[in-house]
């Protein structure tokens, strides 16, 4: 293939990736945008692999068939919940890979660039190594953090910023003794700050608490594309640099979105109170919150059916219970007795950004009575009822009067403000962030304890004997 038509074929595939960005901006142009991705991802690859420079079929056409069979199983087997953590092992791919192309972009015997050239191209693949050991690690350990094998809590060394600022200093003298040696002989130097980038990458993870959780996840999908960016410029690709860019400031642009959502400095969550430690919740104890009053499902069938105007939230526990259908055929049934009735979407709901609008979507929810928190939280003193469905922290009051608490200063959904709630959940444990939740005690708050789907399917046959009977 020619060098011009590779050009174009590039532009082409970058003209793709970002109509596919673009798309993905609106649940209505989602699916159109996730096409835009695929066809510019494999004409890309299709275009790669036709380089002249490339000849080693015989292992490249088995490693992209076994690399793309595991993929499709994976995608195909996951489940909703468990996405985050995916998307969070599929950062750490990207990591490793800068890394390892860094590496052998440095031992590359061909390698001829003398002088200046040179120069540049050894600080490009240090610099690519370092933030892809960084991305590597830190998103590994941000897998265990959603999947709950390692605490969501945070965990820091004492002073960890002192740490850090130490460690940065120790990668930047090691980068001043990799550059301009001869034969290779700064591949230690390499190696030594690919240790320290990756020890960096897991205390920067490990020091973040569960609530900040979704900032990391969007920083660290920047992070992949700047890492993606940096192979660009050591392979000397130019729709890698232009892709990871692309992922990079996108990443970024979320990460400042997240942090707006939870009125936290993107500095504030990656690097905490410097030298400083975190506040501690007023804590109380389950005895002076109180005494919770439970329902039972045909009661909280009864509590919706006198409802005029009902909020539903959904939060991260809808999601594991898979209730998101049965609840659209409770909202329909009550919608046809003349119910109002409106979703809201907490920005940081469930478990990555859009995650509650995914499954909402899935269940056919149509999109005009599905409301961003903005759109919904002054509307909760004129409403009849609030169904908090499976959400914990999104409605914690104490991000609103508890200054001790994790969460502090983050909006929430102000559900309480409304005449009656009912929390669906299957017991008062704490949600992501570990912290209690004092609107279970409220008194105008009713608890329904169980499974959601159950309870779901339990009052939508409720509400179908009542409406056989009328
Ligand atoms: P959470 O605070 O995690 O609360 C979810 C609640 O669902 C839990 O308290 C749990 O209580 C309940 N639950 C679990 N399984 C259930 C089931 N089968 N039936 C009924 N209830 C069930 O969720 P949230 O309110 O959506 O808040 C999201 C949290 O995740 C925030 O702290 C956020 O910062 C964090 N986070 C978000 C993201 C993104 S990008 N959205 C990424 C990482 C972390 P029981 O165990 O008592 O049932």
């Amino acid at each position: 293939m020619s060098s011009e038509l590779i050009t174009v074929a590039y532009l082409i595939a970058g003209i793709l990736f970002i109509l596919s960005l673009g798309g993905l901006s609106s649940q209505q142009s989602a699916k159109r945008g996730n096409f835009y991705g695929i066809a510019g991802m494999a004409l890309a690859m299709a275009v790669t692999a036709l380089h002249p420079a490339v000849t080693g079929y015989a292992v490249l056409v088995p490693t992209i068939a076994v690399g793309g069979f595991i993929g499709a199983i994976l995608a195909a087997r996951v489940a909703m919940t468990s996405m985050p953590e995916l998307v969070a092992i599929l950062h750490s791919f990207v990591g490793a890979a800068a890394v390892l192309v860094g590496i052998a972009s440095y031992l590359d015997p061909h390698q001829s660039q003398q002088g200046v050239a040179l120069l540049i191209h050894e600080v490009e693949v240090f610099v690519g190594v370092f933030i892809g050991a960084v991305t590597f690690t830190g998103s590994v350990v941000a897998f265990g953090k959603l999947r709950g094998t390692i605490g969501s809590k945070a965990w820091s060394l004492p002073g960890r910023n002192y740490w850090n600022l130490a460690m940065l200093a120790l990668a930047g003298y090691l980068g001043t003794q990799f550059v301009g040696q001869e034969n290779h002989a700064g591949l230690s130097f390499l190696l030594l700050m690919t240790a320290l980038a990756s020890l960096f990458g897991v205390l920067m993870v490990m020091a973040i608490g569960g609530a900040d959780m979704p900032v990391v996840v969007s920083m660290l999908n920047s992070y992949s594309g700047w890492a993606a960016a940096a192979a660009g410029f050591m392979l000397g690709n130019d729709l890698l640099i232009i892709t990871g860019a692309l992922v990079g400031s996108s990443g970024a642009i979320l990460s400042y979105i997240m942090c707006a959502a939870m009125n936290r400095s993107f500095f504030n969550v990656i690097f905490g109170s410097f030298g400083g430690s975190s506040p501690q919740s007023s804590g109380r104890t389950q005895e002076e919150q109180g005494e919770v009053e439970a329902v039972t499902s045909s009661e909280a069938a009864e509590m919706l059916g006198d409802a005029q105007n009902i909020v539903i939230v959904p939060g991260y526990g809808m999601a594991v219970a898979q209730a998101q259908s049965p609840l659209y055929e409770v909202v329909k049934k009550l919608r046809a007795r003349g119910a109002h009735i409106r979703f809201a979407i907490h920005p940081v709901a469930g478990r990555l950004p859009g995650h509650m609008n995914v499954l909402l979507a899935e269940a056919k929810v149509p999109y005009d009575i599905v409301l961003e928190m903005d759109e919904i939280n002054d509307d909760f003193s004129e409403t009849d009822l609030v169904l908090v469905i499976g959400a914990n922290d999104i409605v914690n009051p104490s991000a609103l009067n508890d200054v001790g608490s994790p969460i502090y200063g983050m909006p929430v959904l102000e559900c309480w403000k409304a005449k009656q709630t009912i929390v669906m959940k299957r017991s008062l444990g704490s949600g992501y962030a570990g912290i209690d939740n004092p609107l279970f005690y409220e008194t105008n708050n009713r608890m329904l304890f169980g499974d959601a789907k159950q309870n779901i399917e339990e009052i939508l046959a409720e509400l179908q004997q009542v409406a056989q009977a009328a």
